[in-house]
């Protein structure tokens, strides 16, 4: 019987919910097994260092206050992130994971019938965020794995709100140039929010790493950068990310969140990542050698992975929903990437060197078994 169903605004009844990489738990309990032991998740883009050090020892000293409320206004996070990027406190605010940021930006800008524009391979949220708020979400087409700039500018119509540039791209690893970065900026109109989703930017090699705060600094054009803990710092598990935006925008960004959006244990842990450069410098060394260890590996057993900046890799196989049943079966969890509109593709995220090569072996034994 539906109870509720009939009462639905019309657009969510037809909402599909967001299917996240599968928990190693779950995979646990359909494998029958008694715990976690052995199994590796690659499904989520995590850090396979787990979360920073400095970030643990933070936690720990947080415990105690576990029983107030967080700062509403994460004073010391943003003071942290402030001074980092060389911006004022109040060009910075936070979310529950840059997620957050996606329907806080939605809920600032977009009424129903206008849209944001994205490219046709990149991170789903975008796509159904914008059908929550009953607005379309149009796809631009991209040169092969890589944003097309020219693309997606030619997709803006008098309706669009937000054109969102995930830079480096999930799910196909690929980045856009400082130069293209820039020209763009310059040639979106001022009636568009332009959305740098940056959630992977650190853990690109700095020396290749793109500058967008230059743009949200220069206060030109409505500009906004976001960054997350989930990724580089290894905290995806305290959902916290932010966003750095001229302060009329950030003012926007708070009227819709809610007053305790980011928990008082994850501004603690986050404001000590921050200073964590160690644990960075770690984090980048091992995916400079895991990407090699998985592209030579999966090219030796005949896959035509596409060539990553970030923590993952995404490569074409015509039977993904088989092979990562296989791969599941054999202990390792992958992510086909159907939801994500690459129904013949799958990603896997960079592991340590150990769980690298625990993908290998599951992935020939797999291979032989599907081909
Ligand atoms: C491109 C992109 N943006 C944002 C996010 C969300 O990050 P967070 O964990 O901060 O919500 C992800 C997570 O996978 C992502 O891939």
């Amino acid at each position: 019987m539906s109870l509720f169903a009939p009462l639905a605004n019309s657009w969510i009844a037809s909402q599909r919910p967001y299917q996240p990489g599968r928990p190693i738990e779950e995979v646990a309990r359909e494998l029958g097994l008694g715990d976690v032991e052995g199994i590796v998740k690659l499904a989520s883009n995590e850090n396979a260092l787990g979360p920073s050090p400095k970030a643990q020892e933070a936690m720990r000293k947080a415990i105690p206050q576990m029983h107030l409320y967080p700062d509403g206004g994460s004073f010391y996070l943003r003071q942290a992130i402030a001074k980092k990027y060389g911006i004022s406190d109040d060009m910075t605010m936070l979310g529950c994971g840059c997620n957050e940021h996606a329907v806080l930006l939605a809920h600032a800008f977009m009424d129903k019938g206008d849209n944001w524009v994205v490219s046709e391979r990149s991170f789903v949220v975008y796509k159904l965020v914008a059908s929550l708020y009953h607005c379309q979400c149009i796809e631009a087409p991209m040169k092969g794995m890589t944003h097309d700039l020219d693309a997606m500018l030619a997709a803006i119509t008098p309706r669009t709100k937000a054109v969102v540039v995930g830079n480096p791209n999930n799910p196909t690893g690929t980045m856009v140039s400082q130069a293209d970065v820039d020209r763009f900026v310059d040639a979106v109109p001022a009636s568009v929010v332009t959305v740098f989703d940056e959630a992977y930017m650190e853990l690109v090699d700095p020396r290749n790493q793109v500058d967008t705060l230059k743009h949200v600094k220069a206060g030109k054009k409505p500009v906004v950068t976001l960054r997350t803990f989930s990724k580089a710092y290894g905290l995806a598990g305290l959902r916290v990310g932010y966003a750095m935006a001229q302060p009329d925008g950030i003012d926007l960004l708070n009227k819709v969140r809610q007053a305790f959006n980011v928990n008082a244990m994850a501004q603690a842990a986050a404001v000590a990542a921050l200073e964590d450069d160690a644990h960075l410098d770690a984090t980048r060394k091992m995916l400079v050698a895991g990407r090699a260890q998985l592209m030579d590996g999966m090219r030796k057993l005949g896959l035509d992975p596409v060539e990553s900046v970030t923590n993952f890799i995404l490569f074409p196989f015509q039977k993904a929903a088989g092979l990562t049943a296989a791969l599941t079966k054999r202990k390792v969890i992958v992510r086909p990437m159907a939801g994500f509109g690459l129904p013949e593709h799958v990603r896997v995220s960079v592991g340590t060197a150990q769980e690298n090569a625990q993908f290998l072996r599951a992935l020939s034994e797999a291979l032989i078994e599907l081909r």
